[in-house]
């Protein structure tokens, strides 16, 4: 088979359309094929919907090498190695749900020559049981570990790329594998078996996620022994076996991905009988971080109710419009229910989020939605917020405090201000230092 073979994806969502974008940039020829009319109309008029750094001039810039379709018989002629590349969804009870990769499957011929490449994220056990019903079809699990916001650069320098397939499927994981030979040492590849492969991802984001619950649980006990959790994930971070990275304390994580996959793998471990206990107090702690903003507020402000509370911030992260999984959900609900008034901006994601909070006023300006508030709390590290005159802020709040989630600004520019300012695990003053 030619190094240079075309690659199909499924699915022109978000990892659908980096995933095109990135191997179209290899050079490949990419046929990408979506359901909706609508959106392979606007993506073949060079229209890209989705927020992601790099991407649309990506697509632009490989316009010749890339097709959109509608028609999965124009992929199936077009290319071998489908990347299906659909959602899977939580369901209520937290499992993943399949029906879209199901749909997939359902839609591809029984008996071929084409390879179900697996880039969605799905249960251990997802692949065997496809392999089961299409018993034609080869199989390889190929799971993405791409960030929002820097899945461009993700997909070209990746850590690593991860390629599962089982007995029978080795030339098509050979062919998966060449199809990355050009990222040279960028793309380090590791072989294993499919369900191997399946469990990498799922236990890669949920070690992420424990990262994260854990330092907001030591930025909870800092808060109580004059720790700076600051400090402390800094010095935790420089041992290599630790590292520094997901160590920031906050309001906790959110997002497609962490809520949905952590879910998943404690449902798929309580579906095979074992209860996943580290899982289930992650899941807890990242809820219990919400409430303690509440706390926070209410140390400060007393009762809520009837008190005008700005959120700075709505996006799950920065740099992204994704509503998914948000923090700002879950609190603003909160708040709400302690009967205080709520008012919300967002840089980008303030259209997408107004269909889902209806009942919080959207404001047009961060200062907007700080006139007249009795706190801020803010939620999303957007770049803008460090920079707004926190003493022109001070004088347009009814009260000048701000519950800072994201530990992201600057406690003493806001002392300064004249604010009350408070952190997750961040001292207001220095800490003291202990002789012992
Ligand atoms: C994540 C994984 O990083 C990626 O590998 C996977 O394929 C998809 O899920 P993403 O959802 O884009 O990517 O976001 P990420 O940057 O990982 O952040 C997830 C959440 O964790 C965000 O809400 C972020 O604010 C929060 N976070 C991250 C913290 O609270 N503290 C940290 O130290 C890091």
């Amino acid at each position: 088979m030619s190094e240079r073979e075309a690659v199909g994806v499924i699915g022109a969502g978000w990892v659908g359309l980096v995933t095109t974008a990135c191997f179209a940039e290899l050079g490949y020829e990419v046929i990408a094929r979506d359901i909706l009319a609508e959106k392979v109309e606007a993506l073949s008029r060079g229209e890209v919907a989705i927020h992601e750094p790099g991407l649309a001039e990506m697509l632009r810039r490989n316009v010749e090498r890339i097709t959109f379709t509608t028609s999965m018989e124009e992929l199936l002629d077009g290319a071998r190695l489908l990347f299906t590349c659909v959602d899977t969804p939580p369901t209520y009870s937290g499992d993943a749900d399949l029906s879209r990769v199901r749909a997939v499957v359902a839609d591809l011929p029984a008996d071929s020559d084409h390879v179900l490449v697996m880039k969605s994220t799905v249960p251990a056990g997802t692949g065997e049981s496809i392999r089961r019903d299409m018993p034609g079809l080869a199989y390889v699990s190929c799971p993405e570990f791409l960030k929002e916001g820097t899945a461009v650069a993700d997909f070209m320098h990746p850590d690593r790329v991860v390629v599962g397939a089982d007995a029978g499927d080795e030339e098509a994981a050979e062919a998966v594998e060449a199809l990355y030979a050009p990222l040279g040492a960028d793309g380090e590849i590791l072989r294993t078996d499919v369900a191997s492969a399946e469990m990498i991802k799922l236990a890669s984001n949920a070690f992420l996620a424990t990262k994260i619950s854990f330092i907001n649980e030591i930025a909870n006990v800092c808060e109580e022994v004059g720790a700076d959790v600051g400090e402390v994930a800094r010095g935790m971070g420089l041992d290599k076996r630790i590292g520094s990275s997901f160590l920031r304390a906050g309001i906790g994580y959110g997002g497609s991905c962490f809520p949905k996959d952590v879910s998943a793998l404690k449902m798929l471990a309580g579906n095979t009988g074992y209860h996943f206990q580290l899982l289930t107090s992650v899941i807890e702690v990242n809820e219990l971080q919400k409430r303690r903003v509440v706390g926070k507020l209410e140390k400060h402000l007393g009762s809520l109710i009837g008190k005008r509370i700005a959120l700075l911030g709505l996006a799950f992260k920065p740099d992204t419009d994704d509503m998914r999984e948000a923090s700002s959900l879950v609190l603003a609900a909160r708040l709400q229910g302690e009967g205080a008034e709520v008012v919300a901006y967002d840089p980008v994601a303030s259209g997408r989020a107004g269909e889902m909070l209806t009942s919080v006023e959207m404001a047009d300006s961060a200062m907007a939605a700080l006139e007249g508030a009795d706190a801020a709390v803010l939620v999303t590290e957007w770049a803008e917020f460090r920079d707004l005159d926190w003493s022109v802020v001070a004088a347009t709040m009814a009260n000048p405090l701000v519950v800072d989630g994201r530990n992201f600004l600057d406690p003493a520019v806001l002392a300064t201000a004249g604010f009350e300012y408070e952190g997750i695990g961040r001292q207001p003053r220095p800490a003291p230092t202990q002789v012992y």
